[in-house]
């Protein structure tokens, strides 16, 4: 009986422990250094350090929390490694994230355009999206900031690909230079309005291939083309045109990656076979 009820506190302190742990929030003040992480509210993605394929360099990047080879979907500091492991994340009472180094040089910050958050915070949500919003405001609308808006080599379920004709900015996606670069390579997933509106890869300013033009309904041949998984959405109106789609089912891992060879892939995580599997691949 001792033994059980001991077993029993155990457990309930590591479970407590651990809940105390997986935070999801990063507040003024707070900060996290290289090895600790963030993590998503129902456990979908991790927020940390990480090195890319041999490389020493430290990035901070967002990856599944649950795919074992940790597959990497965002970086933050593309273009300024922290050389070592002496790198901070933190936020400040205006709501700007920034990476700083050993010797407290910045290698990176966010930006915004608002300033009017009562208490910013940087949430890691569990579509994989790291935003900074005032605490108490769930509006996406009203994000100060949101990793979303920058993304790199992968085009996540709920992710929007696009132009926005009132602020004039560009949402696209772009390859690493390598696999143990994150920096933006020559490749980039992108919505072209030459003609009929389309997806496009392109090496540079050269169109490499087309990922499907909107049919009114789907994109013909594109990577997303009437698949009962995901539902797409090609919205135009006089404000946006953009590219999104949304998975039927949560619990299902997809993702959809220009490699650093220009190739795109979508691909499906299998639980069973702990591997990503490739359901539509195209190249050129
Ligand atoms: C830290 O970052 C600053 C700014 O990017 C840079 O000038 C400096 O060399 C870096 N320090 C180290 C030790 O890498
Ligand atoms: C944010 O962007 C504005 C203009 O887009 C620029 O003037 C400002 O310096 C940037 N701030 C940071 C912290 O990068
Ligand atoms: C946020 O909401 C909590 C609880 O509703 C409240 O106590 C707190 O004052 C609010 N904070 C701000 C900055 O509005
Ligand atoms: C979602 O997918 C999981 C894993 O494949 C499955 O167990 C679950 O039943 C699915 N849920 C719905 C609502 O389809």
């Amino acid at each position: 009986m001792e033994a059980f009820l001991m077993e029993l506190v155990l457990c309930l302190l590591l479970f407590f422990t651990r809940r105390t742990w997986a935070i999801d929030t990063l507040t003024q003040g707070q900060s996290i250094k290289d090895g600790e992480t963030l993590v998503s509210a129902g456990g979908s993605f991790e927020l940390g350090f990480f090195s890319p394929g041999n490389s020493k360099s430290r990035y901070v990047g967002i990856w599944y929390k649950k795919v074992s080879t940790g597959t990497v979907v965002w970086v933050a500091n593309r273009e300024n490694l922290v050389s070592d492991a002496s790198g901070v994340l933190s936020i400040n009472e205006k709501g700007i994230l920034s990476i700083m180094n050993g010797t407290k040089g910045i290698v990176w910050s966010s930006n915004t355009s608002r300033n009017s958050a009562e208490e910013p915070i940087a949430q890691l949500l569990d579509s994989g999206n790291f935003v900074v919003k005032d605490r108490n405001d769930s509006d996406s609308e009203n994000f100060l900031w949101q990793s979303f808006d920058h993304p790199c080599d992968t085009f996540l379920p709920g992710m929007k690909i696009g132009i926005n004709f009132v602020t004039g900015s560009e949402r696209h996606a772009s390859s690493w230079k390598n696999t143990e670069d994150p920096a933006p390579g020559i490749y980039t997933y992108r919505v072209d309005l030459q003609g009929y509106p389309q997806v496009v890869v392109k090496k540079g300013a050269d169109i490499l291939f087309r990922a499907g033009s909107w049919n009114g309904l789907y994109l013909t041949d594109g990577p997303l083309a009437v698949n009962p998984l995901f539902s797409s959405e090609f919205v135009m109106n006089e404000n946006e045109v953009y590219y999104t789609y949304n998975v039927q089912n949560n619990s299902i891992y997809t993702r959809f990656l220009l490699n650093p060879s220009g190739l795109t892939q979508r691909t499906l995580w299998n639980e069973r076979t702990n591997n990503w599997e490739i359901s539509i691949s195209q190249g050129y």
